[in-house]
């Protein structure tokens, strides 16, 4: 595929300097506490990511290995830098005009940063759903679920109905607007929409669905269908999401990242993190002593 061989033709040795913390239970000098996957599992390697606007440093030198098809919840209070952290993952951080950005972040051994990486290609692979469910509200379903792919490519050569189909399928919405592809996209509901938001991403064929905070404009029903669709999700995508609701982190993760004013506070397994956070903060923040 195009984006493929765009970000992979040079293979590089930095998949090894990203060390394995797993072993290494009183990491508290270096690093975030917790434990790291390991690196055969990886599909995302953050090294030293350091993101600010203007002379706010946001992030400070974060180190995280993000595994393949599985779920990393990214949590912490409100303004620590989860979305800015999501945002470099797919070069978005860097549309704003005062951000800058230091660091790397690892995609199949090479580095998203390198001059030779094609922002708008490397988006497709790494796809982003946001808060509010954003389809245009003027095109049709069906539109919608095209119009991502329609940024980089031709769509001659597409079975435009069986992938249009194939997404709605994979984003839980196809029996319910299977009648409607020619409706307007701002006639579903607020949970429908989010879910042809993820078609939408889906339809780019990416390699991971980044995720800020994709419930919290939703009522609970229409959460809790997006919850089990992330489940689904992950056996094709790698996953990572923002959520405010350590509830749901629990729920629907295996990975968690405490962020704390852009310290990466804590990593590790979801059971460990919530059940014996190795970080004093991370277990005042999860006992709601701050937050
Ligand atoms: N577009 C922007 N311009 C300037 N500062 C920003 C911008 N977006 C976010 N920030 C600042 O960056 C910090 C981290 O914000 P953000 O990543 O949105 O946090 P979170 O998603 O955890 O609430 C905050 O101090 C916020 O005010
Ligand atoms: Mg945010």
């Amino acid at each position: 595929m195009l984006q493929q061989e765009t970000i992979d033709d040079e293979s590089s040795t930095d998949a090894e300097t990203l060390t394995d913390q797993t072993s290494d239970d009183s990491s508290v000098s270096a690093g975030p506490a917790g434990t790291t996957p390991p690196a055969e599992d990886e599909m995302l390697g953050v090294e030293d990511l350091t993101a600010w606007f203007g002379d706010n440093e946001v992030l400070h030198d974060i180190d995280m290995r993000i595994p393949k098809n599985q779920v990393t919840a990214i949590i912490g209070p409100s303004g620590c830098g989860k979305s800015t952290f999501v945002r470099c993952l797919n070069r978005m951080h860097e549309q704003v005009s005062s951000a800058g950005i230091e660091g790397t972040v690892r995609l199949d051994g090479r580095n998203v940063y390198d001059k030779a990486v094609d922002p708008v290609l490397l988006r497709r692979r790494v796809g982003i759903v946001f808060q509010e469910p954003n389809p245009f509200p003027t095109m049709s379903v069906r539109e919608n679920v095209l119009s991502g792919l329609k940024l980089t490519h031709s769509l001659d050569d597409v079975d435009q109905d069986a992938l249009v189909e194939e997404s709605l399928r994979r984003a839980a919405l196809w029996d319910e607007v299977r009648d409607k592809l020619d409706a307007p996209g701002g006639d579903l509901s607020g949970g429908q929409q989010q879910r042809l938001c993820i078609a939408r991403a889906i339809a780019v064929e990416p390699d991971v669905l980044l995720m800020d905070e994709p419930c919290s404009a939703l009522d609970p029903i229409a959460t809790a269908r997006i919850e089990d669709l992330i489940d689904q999700l992950r056996e094709d995508y790698t996953i990572v999401v923002v959520t405010h609701n350590m509830q749901q982190a629990a729920r629907i993760s295996q990975w968690t990242a405490f962020l704390l004013m852009g310290e990466l506070v804590e990593f590790g397994d979801t059971d460990q993190v919530f059940t014996q956070p190795r970080d004093s903060r991370t277990e005042d923040y999860i006992t709601g002593k701050f937050g």
